[in-house]
């Protein structure tokens, strides 16, 4: 057995030792009476009877520990020009007042609040702040439309609203504060206060009554100091994207998430205290919460809080500057980046102007890593590129390799081994296991380790439903795939309706729900094709009622529109044709997956239970004449 197979072993033999081991890297202000329980599964605890505070951990001790002068985050910003760097004690110092505002508005533990902000630091005080308090933050991604904010504001009910006056995307300077005002106008949950940070770039117009000055705010407030949380207590919600237009609350407790990022730290990253760690992301998504913000902090490591594009914020050498100018020891981004790296400079002419000399390891996850960027990516920096596999639901990586612990060779095409306290399986739909290298469902034997979604905000039934059911004792990635003879795990895809763009996690099925509501449309299908780039691209086809007359390129403008509005530019919705109808099964199931295949040129078969055959040429000419099939 190799070092790793032994660590592995550990972990799911004896689960309990394993994680009272790994909790010994977080400070308890009074140790847990049980690691694991496990009375009321899949309700899983871990660490039930502790009593912490993640704010403390992420930043407090590393001050009382004598490392105030260090520094926690660097915010580099090439669209504002601008590099800041803040230490321990001055993010100490910045979270701890920041929590007396909230405190003075009343926010107190168990509370929710909505954090709608750009990739400034700010985010990360809005967010320990909260942490600091006991209140639970729910950071909502600045790409998504008022729409989609509205939705969480409304599940979330928040106390408060924190919020930035506005963001630079690449090279477009974008106002948040109208956005959040209208996601105001549009939910039925009733918000009094809105924090505001104004930035330089862009002004906002604040609310007489409302809105409250960020700056003003902090200089009339005093410090507040950390409150004691259960370690099941909530830390944040995050929303993901489910197979409907309802997103998913995925609740993360305070003591599994800090023992389980703490571990990954140098276990998997084989990141050291000190030493600079940078997760190019955005706090909106879970790789943010995750590595920009507590992962790192929880470790005392230093977090690159990177404002920027992998290309145009100038060129596509943005990510090696920030490497050699922050001496950071290794990135973690989406393959996506790396995609748009090699198609503007696919001879790496950038990355010899820059010593990145320090820079021992590229991470990737988010998407399947294709072999020719990982070649590519693997031959210009000459360090090792390491995929992982993760969902916003765990928190962390169910399967990567543990540099920390002992590197394993990489197999192109697999983000390599189940990662310890991840017993995963390869199951068919009837729930059996599957020989190795067949594909089918992949699945984690419960319970699943600390850190991972402890169940959705304000709807246990849904996170029964959605991954507890279909194979009892298991908990349901949606992901499907297969182990190889050696162990090796290979994600192919999911295999419900979510799709994967540029690394960001989108229904289809909220797509199809916005397109349904346009007056003309009688039914819908919205699939992901493959795309060079992003990984994904959503494509419609619709069939209008009958008697509509109208010209198919204005349905399809207005549909567009539709989606950008209701969910955001992020959706990247652009393609939709007409059709005259859809292909179906006999009981009315549409058959995306058969289309997506046809649009992707790979085999496919046609269920025998398809209404009408003949309608899958009818497709298959659309697809072609959009583009997409070219056999
Ligand atoms: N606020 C507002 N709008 C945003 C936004 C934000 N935070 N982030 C993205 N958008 C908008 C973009 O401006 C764009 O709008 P447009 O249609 O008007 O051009 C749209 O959403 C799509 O954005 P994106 O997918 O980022 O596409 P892009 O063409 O601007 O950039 C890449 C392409 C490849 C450079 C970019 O997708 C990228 O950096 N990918 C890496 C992904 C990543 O880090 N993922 C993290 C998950 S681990
Ligand atoms: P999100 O919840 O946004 O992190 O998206 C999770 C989904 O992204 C997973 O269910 C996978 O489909 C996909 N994904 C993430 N990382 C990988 C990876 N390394 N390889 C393949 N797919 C991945």
């Amino acid at each position: 057995m190799t070092s790793f197979d032994v660590v592995f072993q550990g972990s799911i033999n004896n689960p309990e030792e394993f994680w009272a081991e790994a909790a010994k890297g977080i400070s308890w202000y009074k140790e847990y009476d049980k690691v694991l329980d496990s009375t009321n599964a899949p309700f899983y605890k871990w660490f039930v009877g502790g009593k912490m505070n993640t704010c403390y951990n992420a930043v407090d001790r590393h001050v009382e520990n004598g490392c105030g002068d260090r520094v926690a985050i660097i915010y580099d910003s090439p669209v504002t020009k601008s590099i800041t760097k803040i230490t321990y004690r001055e993010l100490l110092d910045k979270v701890s007042i920041f929590a007396g505002a909230l405190k003075s508005q009343g926010v107190e533990k168990g509370d929710t609040v909505i954090i709608y902000m750009p990739m400034i630091p700010e985010a990360a005080v809005a967010m320990l702040a909260c942490a600091r308090l006991g209140a639970v933050h729910s950071v909502v991604f600045g790409g998504f439309a008022p729409n989609e904010l509205a939705i969480r504001i409304d599940h979330a009910q928040p106390k408060l609203i924190i919020t930035a006056s506005g963001a630079i995307e690449g090279k477009k300077t974008l106002a948040y504060k109208p956005l959040v005002d209208n996601a105001l106008e549009l939910s039925t949950h009733n918000v009094n206060k809105v924090i505001l940070f104004q930035r330089n770039i862009i002004k906002a117009e604040m609310i007489e009554g409302r809105d409250l000055d960020w700056d003003e705010l902090v200089g009339k407030s005093e410090p507040a100091d950390c409150v004691e949380v259960d370690a099941t207590d909530p830390l944040y919600i995050l929303y993901t994207s489910g197979t409907t237009g309802m997103p998913k609350g995925v609740i993360r407790d305070n003591g599994g998430h800090a023992v389980a990022l703490y571990w990954t730290m140098k276990n998997l990253y084989d990141i050291n205290p000190g030493e600079v760690w940078w997760s190019a992301s955005d706090v909106g998504w879970v790789v943010g919460h995750s590595y920009i913000v507590y992962g790192p902090l929880l470790q005392g490591s230093t977090t690159v809080f990177y404002e920027g594009k992998p290309i145009g914020t100038p060129d596509a050498g943005a990510f090696w500057r920030v490497i050699s100018e922050h001496k950071v020891k290794a990135l973690f981004t989406a393959p996506t980046a790396f995609r748009a790296i090699k198609k503007e400079d696919p001879k790496g002419v950038f990355f010899e102007k820059y010593d990145t000399s320090c820079f021992e390891c590229l991470y990737l996850a988010g998407e399947r890593t294709d072999p020719d960027t990982l070649h590519w990516a693997e031959n210009l920096i000459g360090v090792p590129v390491i995929d992982h596999w993760w969902q916003t639901e765990t928190g962390w990586a169910i399967v990567g390799n543990c540099r920390g612990i002992e590197e394993l060779p990489v197999k192109e095409g697999s983000p390599t081994k189940p990662m310890p306290g991840y017993d995963v399986h390869v199951l068919d739909d009837d729930g059996n296991e599957v020989p190795a290298g067949t594909e089918g469902n992949i699945v984690v034997k419960l319970p699943l380790p600390p850190g991972n979604l402890t169940t959705l905000w304000r709807n246990d039934e849904r996170f029964i439903k959605s991954y507890m059911t279909t194979f009892p004792g298991y908990y349901e990635t949606s992901d499907g795939g297969y182990i190889d003879e050696d162990g090796y795990v290979y994600v192919m895809g999911r295999m419900d309706d979510v799709i994967n763009i540029a690394g960001h996690r989108l229904s289809t099925g909220a797509m199809e729900e916005i397109i349904s509501n346009h007056p003309d449309i009688a039914e819908c299908a919205v699939f992901g094709t493959d795309d060079k780039l992003k990984g994904q691209l959503p494509v419609g086809l619709f069939v209008v009622k009958a008697g509509v007359t109208r010209d198919s390129d204005e349905i399809t403008a207005e549909l567009v529109k539709m989606v950008r509005e209701s969910i955001g530019p992020i959706a990247c919705f652009k393609e939709a044709s007409q059709v005259l109808r859809l292909p179906k099964t006999r009981s009315g199931k549409i058959l995306r997956g058969t289309m997506r295949s046809i649009s992707n040129n790979k085999e496919y078969n046609v269920p025998s239970t398809i209404d009408d055959p003949l309608i899958i040429s009818e497709i298959t000419d659309t697809l072609r004449d959009m583009g997409y099939v070219t056999k």
